[in-house]
């Protein structure tokens, strides 16, 4: 298939691409690069691209796809509280706006990175699909505003799949050390410390961003009746785990590390434990990678990449690196860049 991948500068699109492309799928991509630099070590290269805003796309940019894979998004919810009114621009309205044009153009198949974190404040019960959705912050609203828009579209010619993702974890090229599995592991490299800010109790289903593309791959051909409109959890039972458990994996993989629980942030609301037999039982999805291979992973990269702590808590860091880029006039107040046509 030809297949459209937005954000494929991004963490989970730089892992994605060369999955695709294995599978036997034609990849483009697009991308405001706000991280295009932001690589650890060498990679592959990404596809042939264009360096567009998603509040620009126009219909010529979506023309002659099978399908579009929507990752382009402000990724998380420091960003969404820094900015609600931005979250909600590029997250909800553009990524609408995206699908609605991807339908004009012909596309039959719109793919969509949503969250986990729709189910917000879940308890300790497993929430499938079917569960109420309560999403607690502007990243995780616009979310579900966008899968309410977009189911609304689908009809026999397109067939738009909402991907519910667990928090990603694994070494990309295009680190992100802001997620929670990175973030402990990378932090306990440089400092020997395993640090939860939280109190540890809060429940996280994990899974591995090349997991999540292989998830991606399954909706790409998955017949139309099966999942058009509808919603999948990708991830797997086994890393429904607290946050403390998952940082006594670090403390198990990283040498000589100690952990330590400050509680500093308070109690985190955000807490749920997530049944993934959806995507199991229709489109045939096993997560391959569990945490502690993944913290193993990560520390293998992290040491030979010779990962430094300006990197991890800056470049690296989403927040930090957008602020960044704001400073010094790369990005106006609204994240938009100047000269933005181009390739990417
Ligand atoms: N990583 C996770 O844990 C996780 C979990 C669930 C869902 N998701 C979703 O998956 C998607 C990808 O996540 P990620 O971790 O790769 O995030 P990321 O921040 O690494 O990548 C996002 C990409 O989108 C691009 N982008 C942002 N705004 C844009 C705009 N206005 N125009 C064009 N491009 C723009 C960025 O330049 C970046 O390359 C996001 O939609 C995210 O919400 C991620």
């Amino acid at each position: 298939m030809r297949v459209l991948v937005t954000g494929h500068q991004g963490y989970l699109g730089t892992v994605m691409v060369p999955i695709l492309r294995a599978a036997g799928h034609e990849v483009a991509g697009l991308d405001i690069g706000y991280f295009a630099d932001c690589v650890l070590g060498g990679f592959a290269g990404d596809p042939a691209g264009r360096r567009v805003d998603l509040r620009d796309v126009t219909v010529e940019d979506l023309r002659g796809f099978d399908a579009v894979i929507h990752l382009a998004a402000l990724s998380n919810d420091p960003l969404g509280a820094l900015a609600p009114e931005i979250t909600y621009d590029i997250n909800h309205h553009a990524s609408v706006r995206l699908a609605r044009l991807a339908k004009q153009a012909g596309v039959r198949r719109f793919l969509y990175a949503s969250t986990c974190s729709v189910y917000g404040a879940a308890g300790d019960g497993l929430v499938t699909e079917d569960a109420p959705l309560r999403p607690i912050t502007p990243y995780a609203q616009s979310k579900v505003r966008v899968e309410d828009d977009v189911a609304a579209l689908a009809d026999a010619d397109f067939t738009p799949v909402f991907l519910r993702n667990a928090t990603a974890f694994g070494f990309s090229p295009r680190l992100r050390a802001d997620i929670v599995l990175n973030n402990l592991v990378g932090y306990a490299v440089l400092t020997g410390e395993v640090k939860v800010l939280s109190d540890g109790t809060p429940w996280r289903p994990l899974v591995h961003a090349a997991d999540i593309a292989t998830a991606f791959e399954l909706c790409l051909t998955a017949a139309a009746v099966d999942v058009s409109a509808r919603a999948f959890n990708i991830g797997t039972e086994v890393n429904n785990l607290t946050v403390a458990e998952i940082a006594g994996a670090v403390v198990d993989t990283v040498p000589g590390s100690t952990l330590v629980i400050t509680g500093e942030s308070g109690a985190d609301p955000r807490s749920y434990r997530v049944d993934f037999s959806r995507a199991r039982d229709i489109l045939g999805f096993e997560a391959r990678w569990t945490v502690p291979a993944g913290a193993a992973e990560l520390y293998t990269e992290y040491t030979a990449r010779g990962l430094t702590e300006e990197a991890f808590f800056h470049r690296f860091t989403r927040l930090p690196h957008l602020r960044g880029l704001c400073e010094a006039a790369v990005l106006d107040d609204r994240l938009r860049r100047i000269s933005v046509r181009a390739p990417a």
